[in-house]
């Protein structure tokens, strides 16, 4: 049986993307057909609103799932369809909990208990989530998973049964470690957990047509190899559409501006 390719957008810098990556990325391979699961690992939950969740429509989210509060954690499921603008196409969405970081906290502070022979059986998070996905993996062709910017215990487990990690990087942001710690998560993950991730490739988001410094493209140099040949500018229809709930590439599927995401959409089809 197919089983979905499990793509996790994860770095550890706040604010580069990540989420408008994961929501765009999910709406692009809605668009093109297939079958989508786009799970908000993130507590801050962004992507379940940029996604148009409708906080009604939440029954349950991924922390009752982890809790193992949910019987059927099929029923934590939400289904998208912007119909003014993709019709009878949808893709569906695990929403996320306020209180879902005190959920990746208990985790670790159980784990930690638990290595001490103190406490309970711990949740383990890299089970849950590994069961979690493995649950869903046979009713999408892809998962896309938005993560926080802190590199908790829900990151590293999604990374631990991923198949793809995808880096979005805002340009411009040279002077920071997000990309070398990114990659250094990389190898912790492949080297102790998970041998088959792969950096599927660094997207820079929120680009400006400003020449780059010497020193700013030389130390990209190292990265060259990973950085795809498409790169997402700077548009107010980004705002616009995270805070109307609607992926900007689905509102707007023909404007340059979002055709980097059908092309990284493309890129995941195509190999
Ligand atoms: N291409 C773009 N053009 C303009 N604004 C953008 C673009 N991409 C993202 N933004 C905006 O930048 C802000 C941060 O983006 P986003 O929430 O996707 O980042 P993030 O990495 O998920 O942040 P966090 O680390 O807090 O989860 C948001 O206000 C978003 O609307
Ligand atoms: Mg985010």
């Amino acid at each position: 049986m197919a089983v979905a390719r499990k793509i996790v957008v994860a770095i550890r810098k706040g604010g580069s993307g990540k989420t408008t990556t994961a929501v765009n990325l999910a709406g692009a391979l809605m668009l093109l057909g297939k079958r989508v699961l786009l799970v908000d690992l993130d507590s801050q939950g962004n992507a379940t609103r940029a996604m148009g969740v409708d906080r009604e429509a939440i029954t349950l989210t991924v922390r009752d799932i982890l809790a193992g509060r949910a019987i059927n954690v099929k029923d934590a499921v939400v289904s998208k369809a912007w119909n003014q603008y993709a019709q009878d196409q949808s893709l569906d969405v695990l929403p996320s909990h306020e209180k879902l970081g005190n959920t990746e906290m208990g985790m670790a502070v159980q784990t930690a208990l638990a290595q001490l022979g103190m406490g309970d059986d711990p949740v383990d998070a890299m089970q849950s989530i590994a069961g979690l996905l493995k649950i869903f993996e046979t009713s999408y062709d892809y998962i896309v998973i938005d993560t926080a910017p802190n590199p908790g215990p829900l990151t590293l487990a999604a990374l631990s049964a991923g198949d793809d990690m995808l880096i979005p990087y805002e340009l411009g942001a040279f002077n920071d470690d997000g990309l070398v710690h990114a990659f250094k998560t990389f190898r912790e993950v492949q080297l102790n957990s998970n041998p088959n991730l792969t950096i599927h490739g660094i997207l820079f988001t929120k680009t400006d047509n400003t020449l780059f410094s010497k020193e700013e493209v030389d130390s990209m140099d190292q990265y060259s190899g990973h950085i795809y040949p498409f790169r997402v500018p700077r548009r107010t229809l980004y705002n616009w559409a995270n805070n109307n709930g609607v992926p900007a590439v689905v509102a707007r599927p023909s404007d340059e501006a979002t055709q980097p995401y059908m092309q990284l959409a493309e890129t995941f089809i195509n190999g």
